[in-house]
């Protein structure tokens, strides 16, 4: 199966992106044709700062690399180092209708946030279209919240195919099901917008604070609590092996859960979890001509795709004369 996802380059990836995502794509490696890209013509919507969007791009290439995707068993590369992809963005955009955009959520949110409406933040979800449909996936991994956008592709892919004749392979977005959204700080969705996550690579200092900070009830001690409605619990569960897990649970149900050091814990699970992959993003840190290396190549084997498909679209449309 072809499977495709993009990561906006937009601030420090958590542990919420981790599990959410970049867990299920690394270990989707395997078993399925991978293509993984760290989307930072999208993140020019919100990011007009050069410095951050650079350093973000190459950040988000380095944490992938070092969480464990491995360049020989998928495609990786940066977005803009494939420029066939705004060639097909504008031809698709031709075929957009502007009520298609109109209703998109996710644009309408962000300019209740206060990014700037620009044509692009308006566009966005055809970038996305050609993003998908220049290398004819079939699967595309995404959050709840761009599930519309891989419906736009859909609808955009088909006006192709019927317009021009079979071109483009229909996608369909995958949501997964059993992961329940990763709770922040606070217990409301671990989202770098709401500024309550817990970034993969802190160090142990730093973590320490974010882990002190999740909040919890104030039911005594030795009272029986509720784990499944704790968000220390839930993120103690991403991380605490089995057997200790269930013991925790019991000190939850029975009384006896003490959050302090249950947080404790959690700092040294984490630290411990991330520990190989913090040490390669270290080595990486110190070495960007091997990350850059590795996206230029990757770069390379997805233009060959994208050049396909565009040159079949160019000499659908009436490009070629
Ligand atoms: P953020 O909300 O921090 O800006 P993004 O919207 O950039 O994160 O999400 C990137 C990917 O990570 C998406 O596939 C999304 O579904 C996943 N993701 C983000 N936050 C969470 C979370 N709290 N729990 C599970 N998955 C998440
Ligand atoms: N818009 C997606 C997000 O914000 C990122 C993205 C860009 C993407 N292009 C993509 C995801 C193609 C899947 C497929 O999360």
């Amino acid at each position: 199966m072809k499977v495709l996802s993009g990561i906006q380059p937009s601030g420090k990836l958590h542990i919420g992106n981790y599990f959410g995502m970049m867990r299920p794509m690394i270990e989707s490696m395997d078993s399925n044709e991978l293509y993984a890209f760290v989307v930072d013509l999208h993140a020019l919507t919100s990011v007009h700062d050069r410095e951050r969007l650079a350093t973000d791009t190459f950040g988000a290439a380095a944490d992938f690399l070092s969480l464990g995707l491995d360049p020989d068993k998928c495609v990786f590369w940066v977005q803009s180092d494939v420029p066939e992809v705004t060639e097909l963005t504008w031809i698709l955009s031709t075929l957009t209708p502007m009520g298609l955009l109109e209703r998109c959520h996710s644009y309408k949110d962000k300019v209740a946030k206060g990014i700037i409406a620009s044509h692009g933040l308006f566009s966005y979800p055809v970038l996305m279209a050609a993003d998908i449909l220049l290398y004819q996936a079939e699967k595309v991994p995404v959050g709840k919240d761009q599930k519309q956008h891989v419906e736009v592709t859909r609808d955009i892919a088909i006006k192709f195919n019927n317009t021009f004749g079979e071109t483009f392979t229909i996608p369909e977005p995958v949501i997964s099901k059993d992961l329940a959204t990763v709770p922040g700080l606070d217990g409301q969705k671990m989202s770098k917008s709401y500024g309550n996550t817990i970034s993969i690579f802190l160090d142990e200092k730093e973590l320490k604070k974010r882990v002190m900070a999740i909040t919890t009830d104030a039911i005594p001690v030795d009272d029986p609590k509720d784990p499944e409605n704790c968000n220390l619990f839930s993120i103690f569960k991403l991380f605490a092996p089995e057997d200790r897990l269930k013991d925790v649970h019991g000190l939850y149900v029975n009384g006896g859960a003490m959050y302090g050091k249950i947080k404790l814990e959690l700092v040294d699970l984490i630290w411990d979890y991330f520990r190989e992959a913090r040490e390669t993003r270290a080595r990486l840190e110190g070495d960007k001509g091997y990350v850059r290396d590795i996206l230029f190549k990757g770069a390379g084997k997805a233009r060959e795709k994208a050049m396909l498909t565009l040159e079949q679209v160019r000499e659908k449309v009436g490009l070629r004369y």
